[in-house]
């Protein structure tokens, strides 16, 4: 039996107050959100109701031991003038699979993907008509138990907030500045970091902080063991552009299981390019550029889609590529990847599902 869904409208839109044509990303928020609460064993009630605070105990255990779990999803105009939702059942599924990481009681897919379409629908308007504009849809679940001791919660709350985007970087699709940060680390194998929790965010910061400090955009994560694999950069997956064709590191289990990755994967190989997946030193892409095999390297996440990477800091040696724009195979893959979100072309996996 499905969750019933109530919804409570506001009396007075704020859409008229936002400037569709200067979007940044994160900054904006639609009118409604969703929240739907754990207790006694089981998911109530979905309520559909105004964006706006939410009041909660200062000793709520998610504030003290971090007992949460989020997801980045897109909504897209598409030419027709229908909204798709992107790969829902994908995010679902990951969301899931983070939750039970961290002992979150599983979402029944009525309230997630049931619940997101009608918050979508109610909020119709709020999705850019602009084509490499979208809705980010931000899905959250976290431990809502008043109590110190550390074990896991016995009730949570689930909430979805929507905000209308432009891009992710202020750079917009243009190359990225990479370094590497050999005296951090983002995750180990047997830790949090294939599961989307907010704590990996939170660990990242004082190292990212410091790369923008030395010039650059963001953070190569290495793997923490040997710290010459090359893992993500915490906002989204590796790509390297080699002979012509892609490869990716392998899911080793401490980096996160990007969907826009995946699109990535399955896009390039139906476009004839072979894409391999697999352990890529720091070493090995240093030795690349030096030979000239590598031609691109490109980073994919939903919020940053695929943002083309310019440089590559290591050791205190850099390497240069497509330093002033994206590069040919990585712009080919971005354009139809939109395109695909704007049903400009056709769908042949079946990722946008009109709302
Ligand atoms: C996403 O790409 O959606 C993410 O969740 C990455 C970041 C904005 C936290």
């Amino acid at each position: 039996m499905s969750n019933p869904i109530r919804i409570e409208k506001v009396n007075q839109t704020r859409i008229d107050h936002v400037n569709f044509d200067n979007l940044a990303f994160g900054n904006e928020f639609s009118d409604h959100m969703l929240i739907c609460l754990y207790q006694n064993g089981k998911w109530g009630e979905v309520l559909i109701k105004p964006y706006g605070p939410i009041s909660y105990l200062p000793a709520m255990s998610v504030l003290h031991y971090g007992q949460a779990v989020f997801e980045g999803m897109k909504a897209f105009r598409q030419v027709d003038g229908k909204v798709a939702l992107f790969r829902g059942e994908s995010h679902y599924e990951r969301f899931n699979r983070s939750c039970k990481r961290v002992v979150i009681p599983e979402i029944p897919k009525d309230i997630f993907l049931g619940g997101l379409k009608k918050l979508i629908e109610t909020d119709y308007e709020w999705v850019p008509k602009e084509k490499f504009k979208s809705l980010y849809i931000r899905p959250f679940v976290f431990a809502t138990d008043e109590y110190l001791g550390v074990r896991a919660s016995k009730t949570y709350a689930f909430v979805i907030i929507t905000s209308p985007v432009g891009n992710y970087y202020k750079e917009g699709i243009n190359p990225v500045k990479l370094t590497t940060m050999p005296d951090y680390v983002r995750a180990v194998k047997g830790g949090v970091g294939d599961a989307k929790v907010p704590g990996n965010y939170a660990a990242s910061l004082l190292p990212a902080q410091k790369a923008l400090e030395q010039g650059f955009t963001q953070v190569l994560w290495l793997d923490a063991t040997s710290q010459s694999n090359i893992e993500e950069v915490g906002t989204s997956n590796m790509f390297f552009v080699v002979n012509g064709n892609l490869v990716t590191p392998k899911l080793s289990g401490s980096i996160l299981q990007g969907i826009t990755r995946d699109s990535v994967i399955k896009l390039a190989k139906h476009k004839g390019f072979s894409v391999e997946e697999k352990t890529i030193t720091v070493q090995d892409v240093f030795n690349w550029h030096k030979s000239g095999s590598l031609t691109e390297v490109f980073a994919t996440g939903t919020a940053a889609v695929i943002s083309p990477v310019g440089s590559i800091h290591h050791n205190g040696e850099t390497i240069v590529l497509n330093e002033k724009e994206m590069g040919p195979i990585s712009k080919m893959l971005y354009a139809h990847l939109t395109d695909i979100h704007r049903g400009e072309q056709p769908d042949p996996f079946g990722w946008c599902e009109k709302v």
